[in-house]
């Protein structure tokens, strides 16, 4: 709140920040203002007059209009009275919103559908046709309609749990109250983009700017901060529009093909991409890329690439998910916009498992539409490749969400006494040596949990949305909390309330914080003392153990004790319980390695340990499935000739199977097709039921199996 430069800054005029100032301190300001919303509307305990408070906003909406790009839709100025979306009510979506795998090469895309072919066992002559069609840079939403009548619209969310968002969305032109339909489905939820046209985007943003309030950053930050007003009527004043290409609960389809569906919707009164086409070959899908990358600029909206999706509806559902993105659609994206900029410095950060990753520090530059001021530059190897040096003219990229990175270097306009960088070889934070590993591009600090860096970033992975997720506890109050001693390991969260100002200020009085704030962080872990076992694996943050990882382990070993005890017996790295760890399918000796090495440590079993005493981890559920390979563990040896390897695993998963690579004591089932060899011997050793190819297929299609 005091910070003394910037508010030196606060005397200097608008128009006389730099860029890196402004953005600096519009950082700052958002920061400010949030708090006093928040003492205003929390506490209802400003610290400041209405007038210095509108003085705050009015300062920051100036720096909005002379640096649009900094207009994002976090900002308070995009959200009325310090209303933020938290103010909807949160809804879990009946089908997951997924996300799309990307593509950016005609290779990738060729890749991606030999990938269909293979997996579902298709001919050489077998046509894949697949549905092409722009990819709206927008925000998406899901539209439920019960027999035929607009009642429930969420947003994306986490792609699990949505925010209802039902008042906004009915102010869509686009969206029809009721389907035009004689005989409307009891249950159909429309997906798609709501988007703004660049026409309505200049315009509303020429309304703003007359009226004194901010500008928008571009449409799809324009789309998103008008769907996100709590009050409709200021949504009914933006002209949205909505696209509809996807779908999620239904009782009944229109049609066996997406693009049969999709042309239901138009009939239904939903607008649909006039663009959508079919094509029948990679070359005729690469063709249609061009069109649409040329056509673009002519486009009335924004579009970042196309999407492909097969075609027939029965190979989507043989095809299925894999994690979050489906098998059978992909986005083909447009490439990176760039831009050139000085390179200032180079910081190295320490990551959770000790990794230093060196970060461009950037003269701040406008690349496609956003402010741009650091970039990742991976590693020590991709620094020494690319001929990286401190004070070079370089090339940034940014493409969607993903990090800036650093392209290359403009040679001609190095200076001539710069030196090429070197890596340091201790970490910058603790002083322990950073070592790299052999074959491993990255360099690690050796301290372990004495490194500060990595217990903070060890804690801030704890607390995130995938592992505890725990509400008002961010990056930003994670720190500060691990700065000021109050919290050093996962268990120390658990015991704050209880130990609430004993040692220092209470938290209620501490800068930032109030009675409500202290009162919701302290309810807010207290809801999470009872933790499913995949997420409090997960959050564990072992190197290698990602969040599918997590839930394998989770699967396999039903509760904490049974994996502890496991994980003790495989210590040794032999013998039964280590064969168990290597047998978890795609769980490779690097992560049953790892794993066990992250247990070797007795600082990291203290953790643990003091973790687990402090809150209850559920034994893994398996979800609820009425298949009588639920829970069974099967293993497919030899070649399948009607059904490709993946899809047979991918169908034993769905009915809630393990599967894994080799045959032992708790396996349940074997399929061997022909050229089975030592597996299915074994199997017989251990009379294990073994089937063929056909039984299995009637097993896959039947749901039926007697064991
Ligand atoms: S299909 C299961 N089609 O892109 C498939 N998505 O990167 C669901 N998007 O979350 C998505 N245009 O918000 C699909 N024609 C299109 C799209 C599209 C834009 C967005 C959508 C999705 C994101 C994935």
């Amino acid at each position: 709140m005091s910070d003394p430069v910037h508010q030196d800054l606060l005397k200097t005029p608008v128009e006389d920040l730099t860029a890196e100032q402004a953005k600096d301190h519009h950082a700052w300001l958002c920061d400010e203002i949030r708090e006093h919303d928040r003492r205003y509307y929390a506490e209802s305990a400003p610290t400041v007059t209405d007038a210095e408070y509108d003085a705050l906003f009015r300062r920051l909406q100036l720096i909005e209009n002379r640096f649009p790009s900094l207009a994002d839709e976090n900002s308070p100025t995009q959200t009325v009275g310090g209303t933020v979306s938290s103010g909807f009510a949160k809804v879990a979506h009946s089908k997951p919103m997924l996300s799309l795998g990307n593509a950016f090469a005609p290779e990738d895309i060729e890749e991606f559908v030999d990938r269909i072919r293979r997996f579902l066992s298709l001919e050489d002559n077998d046509e894949v046709a697949l549905v092409a069609e722009p990819k709206i840079d927008g925000v998406s939403a899901s539209l439920r309609y019960e027999q035929g009548r607009f009642v429930c619209g969420l947003t994306r969310g986490d792609g699990q749990v949505g925010e209802d968002i039902t008042q906004n969305l009915r102010t869509i032109i686009d969206i029809p109250e009721t389907l035009e339909l004689d005989d409307p489905p009891d249950v159909f939820e429309v997906r798609g983009e709501v988007y703004m046209s660049h026409a309505d985007f200049a315009k509303l943003n020429e309304n703003q700017d007359a009226a004194g309030k901010t500008v928008f950053a571009n449409p799809r930050n324009a789309a998103s901060g008008s769907l996100r007003q709590l009050d409709p009527t200021i949504t009914a004043q933006r002209p949205l529009r909505f696209f509809a290409y996807a779908w999620g609960e239904t009782s009944a389809l229109p049609a066996d093909t997406q693009f049969g569906v999709v042309r239901s919707f138009a009939e239904w009164g939903l607008a649909t991409n006039a663009l959508t086409a079919i094509c029948r070959s990679v070359p005729e899908i690469l063709d249609y890329y061009a069109r649409i990358e040329g056509e673009r600029s002519g486009l009335p909206y924004d579009i970042d690439g196309v999407v492909y999706k097969v075609d027939r509806l029965d190979w989507q559902d043989r095809l299925g998910f894999i994690s979050r993105s489906p098998r059978w659609a992909i986005a083909h994206k447009f490439p990176a916009e760039q831009a050139q900029t000085v390179l200032q410095g180079i910081d190295i950060q320490v990551g959770r498992t000790g990794a230093l990753t060196p970060v461009a520090k950037l003269q701040p530059v406008t690349v496609g539409g956003v402010v741009v001021s650091n970039a990742t530059l991976h590693n020590e190897d991709e620094i020494d490749r690319k001929g990286i040096r401190v004070g070079d003219t370089v090339v940034v990229q940014r493409a969607g969400d993903v990090i800036p990175q650093v392209v290359r270097v403009i040679a001609e306009k190095r200076s001539g006494d710069s030196q090429p960088f070197s890596f340091p070889d201790r970490c910058p934070i603790c002083g322990s040596l950073a070592v790299r590993e052999d074959g491993e591009a990255v360099r690690r600090c050796t301290g372990g949990l004495i490194c500060p860096a990595q217990q903070v970033e060890r804690l801030k992975h704890f607390v995130s949305r995938n592992a505890f997720d725990i509400d008002g506890l961010g990056q930003k109050q994670i720190v500060a909390f691990f700065e000021d001693g109050t919290i050093e390991t996962p268990g120390d969260l658990f015991r704050m309330a209880e130990l609430d100002g004993q040692t220092g200020a209470a938290l209620a009085d501490r800068e930032g914080w109030g009675d409500v704030s202290a009162r919701n962080l302290f309810q807010a872990i207290e809801e999470r003392r009872s933790i499913s076992f995949d997420r409090f694996l997960f959050a564990l943050g072992i190197r290698h153990i990602g969040q599918a990882t997590a839930r394998m382990l989770a699967k396999t070993y039903g509760t904490l004790d049974a994996l502890t005890d496991a994980v003790r017996q495989a210590q040794s790295r032999e013998g039964e319980a280590w064969e168990n760890f290597l047998n978890i399918d795609g769980f490779g000796a690097t992560m049953a390695a790892a794993f066990l090495d992250f247990f070797a440590e007795q600082h990291n079993v203290d953790v643990v340990e003091d973790l687990a005493r402090q809150v209850s981890v559920e034994p893994f559920e398996a979800p609820e499935s009425d298949s009588p390979l639920s829970g069974k563990t099967v293993v497919f040896t030899g070649t399948l000739e009607t059904m490709s390897r993946a899809e047979a695993k991918a169908r034993a998963e769905a009915m809630g199977a393990k599967v894994a690579g080799s045959v032992s004591k708790k396996t349940d089932l074997v399929v061997a097709g022909p050229g089975a060899g030592s597996k299915a011997k074994k199997a017989q050793e251990l009379g294990i039921q073994t089937v063929d190819e056909s039984a299995w297929l009637e097993i896959a299609n039947t749901n039926q199996i007697d064991f």
